[in-house]
């Protein structure tokens, strides 16, 4: 099947809704677009387990504060269209500002409490609900479906399935792992603003983290401990700017301490204009 762009609510569900009555799955992969490798992981992952496969892309105004420059994001639309051909995605659906949000003004917000506090939250106390309520309206109009997200924004994950169970919404959450270059860092569509020399020093995020998976297996118990080990790590690289390191209860996001059970550990700073993010898993 080739691929099929869609603008419409409207033409979008009659589609999908035809595609189920005739016993076909639904995966669905919703994206910002400026598609990248970690996307197509994504999109293969969708392809090898439903029938059918949609991606959205839709750079979502409510997750961005007005200090964020949503007008930069970065968007390339041609390139994003071959991309999904090529992972044989059927479905593009790209709605305009107007299809989504049609008076301009959204009065109903999703908000999902507790796991969209602290981490990401502390810095973009806003983010989550706009991340929220788009994607509900996206689950929503895209109806019964498997949804894959990378495990790349873990607060994200934990979020969107928080409010897939709260509001009973016919949706499996598919967490998919993060894809990174070989020096460790993770594939990002904000990637592309590190300088040369911010690019290189990168990848100290995730080695940082994964300095802090060998302190808990090695036994440390102390998050504060962890959490020391974590930033001085990041902190020691001149061009990195720590926002947060943290170690939480995997599913809850919530501190932890002693530090038992499944665990993930996450780390956010900025490296010139780029603000990145990275996480991995910790304990049994
Ligand atoms: O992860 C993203 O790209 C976005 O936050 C999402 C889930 C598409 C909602 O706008």
């Amino acid at each position: 099947m080739s691929l099929t762009t869609i603008v419409g609510i409207a033409a979008l569900r009659a589609r999908l809704d035809a595609e189920r009555a005739s016993g076909r799955t639904v995966g669905f992969v919703p994206t910002m677009g400026y598609l990248h490798a970690g996307h197509a992981s994504l999109m293969a992952r969708a392809r090898g387990e439903t029938d059918v496969v949609i991606v959205s892309i839709f750079v979502n105004p409510l997750q961005f504060a007005p200090s964020e420059d949503l007008a930069a994001y970065p968007r390339d639309l041609a390139a994003d269209t071959a991309l999904a051909e090529a992972e044989g995605v059927d479905v593009l659906f790209v709605p305009t500002e107007t299809e989504m949000y049609p008076d301009g003004v959204v009065r109903t917000n999703v908000s999902v409490a507790q796991v969209s506090a602290g981490l990401e939250a502390s810095t973009r106390p806003t983010h989550f609900d706009g991340v929220a309520t788009v994607v509900a309206k996206l689950l929503a109009i895209v109806g019964t479906c498997r949804a894959y997200f990378g495990e790349k924004d873990f607060q994200q994950i934990a979020v969107v399935r928080r409010m897939v169970r709260d509001l009973s919404l016919p949706v499996e959450v598919v967490a998919c792992p993060t894809l990174r270059d070989p020096d460790g860092l993770a594939l990002s569509s904000r990637n592309i603003y590190l300088l040369p020399a911010e690019r290189a020093a990168a990848p100290v995020l995730h080695a940082a983290l994964l300095a802090g998976r060998m302190a808990i297996d090695a036994g440390e118990v102390n998050p504060a401990k962890v959490r020391a080990l974590v930033a001085d790590l990041i902190n020691a690289e001149p061009l990195a700017h720590l926002d947060y390191a943290e170690v939480v209860d995997a599913e809850t996001l919530q501190a932890v301490d002693p530090l038992v059970g499944e665990l993930r550990l996450l780390a956010a700073a900025r490296f010139g204009k780029a603000r990145l993010i990275d996480n991995i898993a910790a304990g049994s």
